[in-house]
């Protein structure tokens, strides 16, 4: 039986779901932001004629769209790149619906008014934070947004001051960004390496690393390599119990494909040009109050400064404690305008929506690869797994290649080939990209 059979009826069933939901609460919003991406551009009159449009539609329930991303409808209408090729590489490059084209428009505009740009520019990144901060389940005020994850990851190894003798545990599964501050000849800190089984992280591994001289356990939820995904409570229920160390999440992978629970995580990182849609060159930070002092940033700047343009200011540089200062400088306004467009598309959709949506669809692609002649690196446990499935064979460059010939994206990297699939993915990518490996593999 081909995937888009077996999952047909359980598609229908949560888009049924969310379709409800989104007729009642998200599509006003989304159709109004649509037609007018810039509401200060509209008239006295024409902001009145909007706001009876949208009373009018409230009293009649009128669809005007169904599930942003989640139907062939929407899908074509928000991401029109995506006609004719079989994109799975999200996981590298997510692909942002037209909404974050025009917020980056939007930008240009703003941009262009000088000074008085800012005050947008200023409304745009307390929404942008606003959206971080509910992604993230912490308040606006313990998160910000810095220029990539390695930045965050650097200064966060600033504000620690590891000295001899301190532990960082890294792992084998993370993405460089996370792991290498630590193992910088200037880090004077002993690290660790939690090393994988089968492409799985356990806990028992973990266990033997930590001690009374953990500073740091580092990782990344869902991990770039093979997509393996944490059980991330009851790693930090272990890490509480035998260190004293913090806990740094790397949710790059993860932030816009699942539903997160960051619950008492003590650092939060995500990059924004993959699984959210967004632009290059921003970095979510999330420090709950609770850790400020921990993360308190020695860093240079201006805008991680208590008071930049005091009387003192030639005497001395007092840090924002916690997520503020992690933004050293100006903000990257249009990834902030990017960001803000792309995680309010996804809140739109959903990320129970997305999850239901392309969930299956990886499962049923893992269990179609265990059947392949290939090294799986994803562990075929699919509670541990969200976007990504991974595997190596000899000939995975010529494979990559014979695929990209038949305009299907996947990402040939790091002595593997990785598959990621986000909702904007359909059962359709799933067997064209399983047929033709298929051929390729011969
Ligand atoms: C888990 C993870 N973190 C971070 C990054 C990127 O880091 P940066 O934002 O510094 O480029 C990636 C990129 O692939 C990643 O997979």
């Amino acid at each position: 039986m081909e995937i888009a059979d077996k999952l047909h009826g359980q598609a229908g069933r949560v888009q049924t779901k969310h379709r409800l939901y989104r007729l009642m609460i998200i599509q006003r919003p989304l159709w109004f932001q649509t037609k007018f991406p810039n509401p200060h551009s509209l008239s006295l009159s024409g902001r009145w004629a909007t706001i009876g449009v949208i009373a009018l539609m409230s009293l009649t329930e009128t669809p005007l769209e169904t599930d942003a991303m989640l139907t062939e409808v929407t899908r074509t209408r928000d991401f029109p790149s995506l006609a004719g090729i079989t994109y799975l590489n999200s996981a590298a490059e997510g692909i942002p619906p037209l909404a974050v084209g025009q917020a980056l428009q939007q930008y240009f505009a703003d941009k262009q008014l000088g000074m008085d740009g800012r005050e947008r520019h200023a409304s745009q990144w307390n929404a942008a934070k606003k959206l971080v901060a509910e992604f993230y389940g912490l308040t606006a005020g313990e998160v910000t947004i810095c220029s990539c994850s390695s930045e965050a990851y650097n200064l966060a190894a600033a504000a620690l001051q590891l000295q001899a003798g301190d532990e960082v545990v890294i792992n084998d599964l993370d993405f460089p960004a996370g792991a290498t501050p630590w193992l910088q000849p200037t880090c004077p800190a002993t690290v660790k390496v939690w090393r994988s089984r089968a492409g799985a992280l356990n806990v028992a591994d973990l266990l033997p690393l930590l001690g009374p001289k953990t500073r740091l356990v580092t990782t990344s939820l869902v991990s770039f390599f093979n997509g393996y995904k944490l059980c991330l409570p009851e790693i930090i229920v272990a890490v509480r119990k035998h260190s004293p160390a913090l806990v740094s999440v790397d949710v790059t992978q993860a932030l816009g494909r699942i539903p997160l629970d960051l619950n008492d995580v003590d650092l939060i990182v995500s990059s924004t040009h993959k699984w959210i849609l967004a632009s290059h060159g921003g970095g979510l930070i999330g420090v709950p109050a609770k850790r400020a002092a921990a993360w308190t940033v020695p860093a240079g700047g201006w805008f991680n400064l208590q008071d930049a343009f005091g009387p003192q200011r030639f005497e001395q540089a007092v840090s924002l404690p916690g997520a503020a200062g992690f933004t050293v400088g100006m903000p990257n306004y249009p990834a902030v305008y990017a960001i803000r467009a792309g995680l309010e598309y996804i809140r739109g959709v959903g990320l129970s929506a997305i999850n239901a949506a392309a969930q299956p669809l990886t499962e049923a692609c893992l269990d179609e690869l265990t059947r392949l002649p290939i090294e799986l690196l994803t562990p075929r446990d699919t509670s541990a797994i969200a976007g990504i499935l991974a595997f190596r064979h000899p000939r995975a460059e010529q494979i990559q290649q014979q695929l990209r010939s038949q305009n299907i994206h996947v990402m040939s990297h790091a002595g593997r080939l990785r598959i990621a699939i986000h909702g904007y993915n359909t059962a359709q990518d799933i067997e064209k990209l399983l047929r033709e490996l298929r051929v390729a593999l011969k």
